[in-house]
């Protein structure tokens, strides 16, 4: 086992510092659910995914507590508590996020919703809590992968973009990077085996990747470019791109002997933390046009309502 007591730090890894952070983000009434304007269908896809936060995180809450009283250390209880408040107040800004979606007239989004809804449900009732570990691990992994991917492209991906929206979803994948050892130590205190990892890991990417792309399938119906050919096509290079980032940081997961423990934060994952302590206000209104900046700039703060 790995020391739990700060020594990690010096190795310049700092996810044992979980910090609980109250956000506000700001969406103008004039945006629309294409918040990035040069890429409607990278839109798409992180609101078809922020749509399933307010059922696949409670999810996660409620996994992690019922695997709490089989925690014999004392160290991971106060981590799995500390993960669990910061889940919770992921899941409470995308469904505030998900609403504004909705007011801008998805019709699509209460039955994509619902089925959702349904989805967790129903692995929830038919897995053990073994089973059901193995998933959040699984999606905690990925969740790793994913926020890294996109810090890295950040630039690309949420450039010139709402900055609300951007700040939302950037905060949250900060917060999953500074999670990312929770669920696995939970998992292999509670039910450790190196097949079941993997196997909830294979359920995890594939349950969301189908959920998020039957999400952006349907808003882009709604906004006419689903049969629309450069918009597929614009879809298409993005989604190579995307998984041509993501692919070596997917696989890592399935070698024997992984831990997010061998993954370093990003610089600049760090210095967003920095930048909450300094003015959390600020890190809930970044520039997106200085995205390509090693460490992230606010907007100037608002002067008027
Ligand atoms: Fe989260
Ligand atoms: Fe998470």
């Amino acid at each position: 086992m790995l020391a739990r007591d700060g020594t990690e730090e010096a190795a310049g890894n700092a996810a044992n510092r979980m910090t609980v952070r109250q956000m506000g983000f700001a969406y103008p009434q004039t945006m629309s659910g294409h918040w990035n304007a040069k890429r409607p269908e990278f839109s798409q896809i992180v609101n078809a995914a922020s749509l399933a936060m307010p059922y696949l995180e409670p999810y996660l809450i409620r996994t992690m507590r019922l695997a709490r009283a089989q925690i014999r250390d004392e160290a991971l209880r106060r981590e799995l508590d500390s993960y669990v408040s910061q889940e919770a107040s992921h899941y409470r800004q995308h469904r505030k996020f998900n609403e504004e979606l909705k007011a801008r007239g998805y019709r699509s989004i209460e039955k994509l919703e619902a089925k959702i809804d349904a989805s967790y449900k129903r692995i929830e009732a038919s897995g053990s809590l073994a089973s059901n570990l193995a998933y959040a691990e699984g999606f905690e992994s990925m969740a790793l992968a994913i926020g890294e991917m996109l810090i890295e492209d950040r630039d690309f991906l949420f450039g010139e973009s709402e900055s609300g929206v951007a700040s939302l979803v950037l905060w949250h994948f900060v917060e999953e990077i500074e999670h990312k050892n929770v669920a696995y130590d939970v998992f292999e205190h509670v039910a450790g085996n190196y097949f079941r990892r993997v196997g909830g890991f294979l359920h995890a990417a594939t349950h969301i990747f189908l959920l998020t792309r039957a999400g952006y399938r349907e808003l882009l119906k709604e906004d006419g470019l689903w049969r629309n050919l450069r918009s597929r096509l614009a879809l298409a290079r993005l989604l190579i791109r995307i998984f041509w980032k993501l692919t070596p940081k997917l696989v890592r997961i399935l070698v024997p002997g992984y831990s997010p423990r061998q993954v370093a934060d990003p610089a600049w994952a760090l210095a967003w933390a920095r930048l909450f302590t300094k003015d959390g206000e600020a890190a809930g209104r970044l520039d997106t046009t200085r995205l390509d900046q090693r460490e992230p700039v606010p907007h100037a703060a608002r002067t008027t309502a």
